[in-house]
């Protein structure tokens, strides 16, 4: 990864600036230091895409974005040209990035260059309909170091009558005209998420998307396509992520023209977004790179992008902690005296920070009551919650809690009081997911009091951190003190809101950290990770279940926000692994605790006290180093993954074997990532090693590899590289 990217120094120290714009050819060249993308003007003034690649430093290389004819009249021009956003209007059938309806019906929309300023690394193209006043700004953000670029769009009513957007998407990106593409993207359910699909890229087109109000376990908004030939280490990859929380949708178009083209944004469906004379609507930040070094070179740049420049703090944020959760230990029945004892155990195993899971507060005492109700409960912490903070805080723990804002049972006094704040339709039945109700955020006094409740539980008590829960989609979207004709805001003004909750709260309380679950991975995006500082990837904490999980996972997302716990056994299918195997799957991410202490035996704690005092060697290079996942669960009995840390000094390798057959041994195992010349201390976990050197040169970890004596079902080991 840091070889390939001295590669690119090259064409990024001759062009110097990461965006260049030529007035003879009217092109504007974007590049960073893994990719390059160009956008010219045509004769006709629409903005056409030219090329989204490998770097290009020669502007005068580009042609200007040339004229096409029409191919017959069932074939129009406007279906060969590759618009960087197409209006719907003309002779266009394809995917549009915009669709509008004005007051008076017309809904004939076709967009041409206005005026561009480029400001440092951003870039802003303005177009505007050719007869009304309807004009879209497209940003594009460059980000040369990290080979990202960042775009979205403002669409802005000038005109003086109202309009309704029907289709508002952030970019169009396309992909170079040719055969054989293949699309990987994540797809799951609750319990069995990101899972990891990849299928060809036929004629016709692909929606991944959410229509559940939240970012959904069903699609994650992230996509890598490929040319059918690019694997783990190999190949060019083009991948993208879409950041919002909501309703999104992601179309993947291959036309009869040979185009691929990838467009996303706002879910269309359901959408009907009114926009008054004057008014403008920003759509979602769409990310998206490039990389020579197949999907791992991709999830890499993806990695390194979110950990400096999307999480809260960037480079500054501190190394996750180790956790303890107190939800499968105690489920509801929370209490000061048995938090108390649990946090004792914690402490001595070594977490740093205790959270107490779900029961604390209202007449919590299942599922079926008490959402709504912050207060703490009486009778379960008479004195509040302050004893049992101070003894977490005198412990040398953290402290962190449960909450679920944006919910409601029937059975709460906020329900009995405003029945009017949850989502509906008023004439029709309303489903009730786990028996709650989805509080409608989209309107200004529901957000006050949101913001109002949590921001009063950060400033009466010393809380580092919240895992902010959402344990059910929205249905019947109804809300009807609006008019028919501005309910569907909905979708957007929710998302928008909780947004601003969130950085509210950061802002009041710059020590806060938030835990983004929506019942595991249903809230994880490069919108919510702009506002939180790690994500709750799965309900499943099954070890093996979890290795499949974690490797979707990290195609898209950072190790450093993948929060992981280890819980006891046995698990989800049923599943009993050994306690290594479930800590050494946990130590991947951000190392978390889930297991009821009190069952623990004496052997247990032995073994986790070893563990987390590993971990807390290794966590550095996990949470900010480059992954390699060397192996894959998916078509291998053996999963191995290996971190590089950012200075190169430390790499640790995690191996499982899930199941010998034929007595088999353990494939040899070639690193990467490492110093050829530079000797590498080895220190094994277990001694499952079977090289005995205790010092090994790059060269022949990447080249000859290590041999693992991993035997029998659920076996597993760590490597521990230190550089000499
Ligand atoms: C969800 C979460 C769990 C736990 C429960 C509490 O299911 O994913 O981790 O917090 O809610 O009710």
């Amino acid at each position: 990864m840091r070889r390939n990217a001295a590669l690119f120094l090259i064409p990024l120290a001759l062009s110097a600036q990461a965006i260049q714009y030529s007035e003879s050819s009217r092109v504007w060249l974007l590049t960073t230091r893994q990719s390059s993308y160009a956008v010219g003007i045509a004769a006709d003034g629409a903005v056409r895409h030219l090329y989204w690649g490998a770097p290009l430093w020669r502007m005068d290389d580009l042609p200007p974005a040339a004229a096409r004819r029409d191919l017959s009249s069932f074939d129009p021009r406007q279906m060969l040209e590759n618009e960087e956003f197409p209006g719907w209007g003309g002779p266009r059938y394809y995917e549009p990035a915009l669709k509008v309806t004005r007051e008076n019906g017309d809904r004939d929309l076709v967009l041409k260059y206005a005026s561009h300023r480029i400001q440092g690394n951003d870039l802003d193209i303005a177009l505007k309909d050719i007869r009304d006043d309807i004009q879209v700004t497209l940003h594009y953000t460059v980000y040369p170091e990290h080979g990202i670029l960042r775009r979205n769009a403002t669409i802005r009513n000038g005109t003086a009558h109202p309009l309704t957007i029907e289709s508002a998407q952030s970019a169009a990106w396309y992909l170079p005209p040719g055969d054989g593409y293949q699309l990987t993207y994540l797809t799951g359910r609750w319990a069995a998420e990101t899972q990891l699909n990849r299928e060809p890229i036929h004629e016709g087109m692909k929606v991944l998307e959410s229509r559940k109000g939240h970012t959904s376990h069903n699609f994650n908004p992230w996509f890598a396509i490929d040319r059918g030939d690019a694997g783990e280490e190999n190949g060019r990859v083009w991948f993208g992520a879409l950041a919002w929380s909501g309703n999104w949708r992601i179309t993947v178009e291959r036309t009869a023209y040979r185009q691929v083209r990838v467009t996303g944004g706002f879910n269309t469906f359901d959408f009907a977004y009114p926009l008054k004379p004057g008014e403008t609507l920003d759509t979602p930040l769409f990310y998206a790179g490039f990389s020579e070094s197949g999907f791992g070179g991709a999830s890499r740049t993806l990695h390194r992008f979110e950990r400096e420049e999307v999480l809260p703090g960037g480079k500054e944020s501190r190394l996750r902690p180790v956790l303890y959760n107190s939800w499968e230990a105690t489920t509801f029945n929370v209490n000061e005296a048995g938090q108390k004892e649990l946090a004792e155990k914690a402490a001595r195993l070594g977490v740093e920070l205790f959270v107490m899971d779900d029961g604390w507060f209202g007449k919590r005492n299942n599922d079926r009551a008490g959402l709504g109700d912050w207060f703490v409960n009486p009778q379960k912490f008479p004195q509040g919650l302050k004893g049992l903070i101070d003894h977490v805080n005198g412990l040398k723990m953290d402290f962190g809690l449960w909450v679920e804002p944006e919910m409601v049972n029937a059975d709460s006094d906020l329900y009995r009081q405003h029945p009017d704040w949850v989502i509906r339709f008023p004439d029709r039945p309303r489903s009730e997911l786990r028996n709650q109700m989805v509080l409608n955020l989209a309107r200004a006094d529901v957000k006050e009091y949101i913001f109002g409740v949590l921001d009063k539980l950060a400033g009466e008590y010393h809380i580092r951190y919240f895992k902010w829960d959402m344990n059910r989609a929205v249905s019947e979207p109804g809300w009807p003190e609006l008019a028919a004709t501005e309910q569907r805001k909905l979708w957007v003004d929710y998302v928008r809101n909780l947004y601003e909750i969130v950085d509210r709260l950061r802002a009041r309380h710059p020590q806060l950290e938030i835990e983004s679950c929506s019942g595991g991975g249903g809230r994880v995006d490069l919108g919510i990770l702009q506002r939180v500082d790690e994500v709750w990837p799965s309900d499943n904490t099954e070890a093996f279940d979890r290795l499949r999980i974690q490797e979707g996972f990290t195609q898209a997302y950072a190790p450093k926000i993948m929060s992981a716990w280890v819980t006891d056994v046995p698990n989800m299918n049923g599943r009993s692994t050994p306690l290594v195997f479930r800590f050494l799957t946990a130590m991947q991410g951000a190392l978390g605790i889930g297991a009821n202490l009190n069952r623990w035996t004496q052997q247990d704690s032995d073994v986790a006290t070893r563990m987390i005092a590993l971990y807390k060697r290794i966590r550095a290079t996990v949470q900010t180093g480059d992954l390699y996942r060397l192996s894959s669960p998916r078509t291998n009995d053996v999963t191995v993954n290996q971190y590089v840390s950012p200075d190169g000094k430390q790499s640790v390798l995690f191996a499982f074997r899930h199941s010998q057959e034929y007595n088999t041994a353990a494939p040899v195992i070639y690193l990467r990532g490492l110093d050829e010349r530079a000797l590498y201390r080895v220190e094994a976990v277990d001694g499952k090693l079977l090289d005995r050197q205790p010092q090994l040169s790059g060269a022949y970890l990447m080249r000859a590899g290590i041999n693992v004596n991993l035997r029998g079902d659920f076996d597993s080991t760590a490597v521990i590289l230190d550089r000499l």
